[in-house]
């Protein structure tokens, strides 16, 4: 594996980056793996670029696409400070949790013990009208998803954190505890992208909800234990500001000139539907009914990248003035991909809108590089990791384009780090495009 330029890494040793761009290092760390999020990296990639990139105590890191907030807890971890942007409120959920190191053992034991008295109670009360109580309370989905008793206690718990009055940061540490449970619990085949309740899991049968609960909680506020005592010492003077909002304006968020590092990594463009890959999760909270409530609740407010985000009138799917203008290299190559696609796209029985996401998409970065460039000081660097894609096999070099729109913008310049090739089975098919997939680090430098 080369080595990567930008980041020598580790003194001595070589150090594997192959993985920086998914989850697996950060789903064996405390704090990091209290919610499996298959779109998120590696808490390493933080580490490394803070580190090579000289940010030090007192600084200010930013994540414009926070997620479950990786960026942000391994900047306390060090004794940074940190900004964060998420705009799916569920994820934005998770990654404030994960940021509270105030929770102790015992506040959450006396919790855990008020919804333990609750659900013995319950299930004391327990009636023939429990299958009808389930079914007005959740979706086919969900009802799918789990045994009968496993679900009865997963809602109970649910009503008991939900009703139960307590603190705001209590509560979200529950709420988290109880959603790392539910694909755990789950009878149905529940791993990413796909729930299919179909396939049953022999695995989760006979689960006791309540006690893996228990588990889960003490596992969790061990993690903050450890965490606590492992990190820089300066983490308790630091500060942490996160978001739920729009990644796209932060203007009435974060000042000008106020960052002194953004690491991130922005939705690929390659048609994964985030609002629909927490489906489960949001059915099981209420927090929607139907595709129609995610659309409206969550999908809208995310940037274009899946088809299924897509209006095809809507003039946001064109190519817009100011993308135009930022380079007429990036707006040459897009105008010609985009009219290859809406081509293809008549051609092929989905007749996906692929065209109008290769525009939307390079549209909002067009926005959010904008902002970034707004926020960041002079002389510093936004590191993103990104992949490429080739929708109906037309090849777009993500990287590349995002490169150009920075310097577009004002960036003084980018370069690309290739962290691993994908596709290498596909290289020879003639029908394909030829070109190795592959995912980068591109880092901008403003002058
Ligand atoms: C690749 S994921 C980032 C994951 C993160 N690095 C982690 O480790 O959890 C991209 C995130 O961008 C979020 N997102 C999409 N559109 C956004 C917007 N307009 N503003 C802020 N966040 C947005 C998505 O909800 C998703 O969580």
């Amino acid at each position: 594996m080369k080595q990567l330029t930008l980041f020598p890494l580790s003194d001595q040793q070589p150090v594997e980056t192959q993985e920086w761009g998914t989850f697996k290092d950060s789903l064996r760390a405390p704090i990091h793996n209290w919610f499996t999020y298959p779109a998120g990296f590696s808490y390493k990639a933080v580490a490394a670029s803070i580190k090579t990139h000289g940010i030090f105590v007192n600084q200010v890191v930013y994540d414009p696409f926070m997620g479950t907030g990786t960026t942000n807890v391994t900047a306390k971890k060090l004794g940074i400070n940190s900004y964060g942007v998420e705009a799916h409120p569920f994820v934005f959920r998770i990654a404030r949790t994960k940021l509270n190191w105030d929770i102790d053992k015992d506040s959450v034991a006396n919790a855990f013990a008020l919804i333990e008295s609750h659900i013995k109670n319950q299930r004391r009360n327990i009636d023939s009208n429990v299958k009808k109580c389930l079914q007005e309370e959740f979706p086919e989905l969900v009802l799918k998803c789990y045994e009968e008793k496993t679900l009865f206690d997963l809602l109970f718990i649910r009503k008991a954190i939900l009703g139960g009055g307590f603190p705001s940061a209590m509560s979200d540490f529950l709420f988290v505890g109880l959603t790392s449970l539910l694909r755990q619990v789950s009878i149905a085949e529940t791993g990413w992208p796909y729930i299919a309740p179909k396939k049953q899991k022999t695995s989760s049968l006979n689960k006791d909800a309540l006690l893996e609960f228990s588990r889960q909680l003490f596992k969790m506020a061990q993690d903050v234990v450890i965490t606590r005592s492992e990190a820089n010492p300066n983490y308790k003077t630091t500060f942490h500001k996160v978001f739920n909002g729009d990644a796209r304006n932060t203007k009435e968020l974060i000042p000008d000139n106020s960052i002194d590092h953004v690491f991130t990594s922005p939705p690929y463009l390659n048609n994964f539907d985030y609002a629909d890959r927490t489906r489960l999760e949001l059915y099981f909270f209420g927090e929607a009914k139907t595709w129609g409530d995610i659309t409206q609740n969550i999908r809208s407010r995310l940037i274009t990248s899946a088809t299924t985000q897509i209006v095809r009138d809507d003039p946001h799917y064109n190519i817009l003035p100011d993308l135009k203008k930022s380079s007429t290299e990036v707006n040459d190559f897009l105008e010609s991909a985009v009219a290859k696609l809406s081509k293809l796209r008549l051609t092929k029985g989905g007749k996906k809108s692929y065209d109008c996401l290769v525009a939307g998409y390079f549209n909002d970065m067009y926005l959010i590089i904008s902002d970034i460039y707004r926020v960041l000081k002079p002389k510093t660097k936004a590191i993103f990791v990104l992949g490429d894609s080739a929708p109906y096999g037309v090849h777009i070099p993500t990287d590349e384009l995002i490169g150009k729109i920075g310097v577009g913008i004002g960036f003084s310049d980018y370069h690309i780090d290739v962290l691993r090739t994908r596709g290498e089975k596909w290289k020879d098919n003639p029908q394909r495009h030829g070109v190795l997939l592959r995912e980068s680090i591109v880092t901008l430098t403003k002058a």
